[in-house]
């Protein structure tokens, strides 16, 4: 059944919600992940999640470092947990050339490259920077598509949810190009974009959205650690084979302030935004 708005997609997630209970147990689950950007509190909260819900396939969208202060750890946690991963603009940033950085985005970037590159055990050097330069653009797993940024340029285009009314042909060229469901990060901002155009927040969805209620869907499964859709817990996504399910988790985050604050080259705001999710 094709979604025609903001009504019907509503009717139909509440029609699939018991679909969802059948597949509370984990059993054929993935959880998508993205923008974890260096915080490492905020991703061991949601590995924790994830191990509680029994899931133990992860897709990471990309942009692992930058902004955070522990770059190093998440790289290996990821490299640790993900199965399959995507580039993201910072991860490009970090190891080759910070391309339309703000200030901030960018010393954050150098920095970060200064600590991959500083541990003097070559061999853990050398393992990060092959992980981290080794993501492919795009994915496709399980009939879907994976990127970072957009499914037609995939590690730079945002998809903002202010598209769906000042910048249509955009959004109407990018699902031109679609056949299916494609899972995105890079704005920060969880929620499923449709070809009408239109945007959803996790709220207005119920937090789930059942794949039969779309043919196409752009999903943006938010950010682990630098959420900025006014929810400071980190964001992520659980699928099953028929529906995403949003799902948010708290985390210490004045611990991550602290750290950020006591790095010189990151800007305290970096740290500060992470309070309110923006
Ligand atoms: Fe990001």
């Amino acid at each position: 059944m094709q979604a025609t708005g903001k009504g019907q997609v509503l009717t139909l997630e509440h029609e699939h919600g018991s679909l969802w209970q059948r597949n509370q147990a984990g059993a054929d689950m993935f959880a998508v992940i993205s923008d974890i950007h260096g915080n490492l509190e905020a991703l061991e909260a949601v590995l924790d999640r994830i191990k509680e819900l029994d899931i133990d396939e992860i897709v990471c969208l990309g942009d692992i470092v930058g902004y955070g202060p522990n770059p190093m750890e998440c790289t290996d946690l990821v490299a640790e947990h993900c199965q399959q991963k995507v580039m993201g603009n910072h991860d490009f940033g970090v190891l080759y050339e910070p391309a339309n950085f703000n200030v901030g985005a960018e010393q954050a970037c150098f920095w970060t490259r200064q600590q991959l590159l500083s541990d003097t055990h070559a061999q853990r050097r050398r393992t990060r920077t092959y992980f981290l330069g080794s993501a492919p653009a795009k994915l496709t797993h399980k009939g879907m598509s994976f990127a970072h940024g957009s499914p037609r340029r995939p590690i730079n285009e945002y998809i903002f949810p202010d598209d769906v009314y000042s910048n249509t042909n955009k959004l109407a060229s990018i699902f031109e190009r679609m056949e299916s469901f494609c899972f995105v990060g890079h704005t920060h901002f969880a929620g499923v974009f449709l070809p009408d155009p239109d945007f959803y927040n996790p709220a207005e969805l119920g937090e789930h959205f059942a794949f039969d209620s779309a043919e196409r869907a752009i999903i943006n499964v938010g950010s682990v650690g630098q959420p900025r859709d006014r929810d400071p817990r980190a964001s992520f996504v659980t699928v099953s084979d028929n529906e995403v399910k949003f799902v948010r988790a708290e985390y210490d985050i004045q611990k991550v302030i602290d750290k950020i604050g006591a790095v010189e080259k990151l800007d305290n705001f970096q740290g500060e935004r992470l309070l309110e999710g923006r």
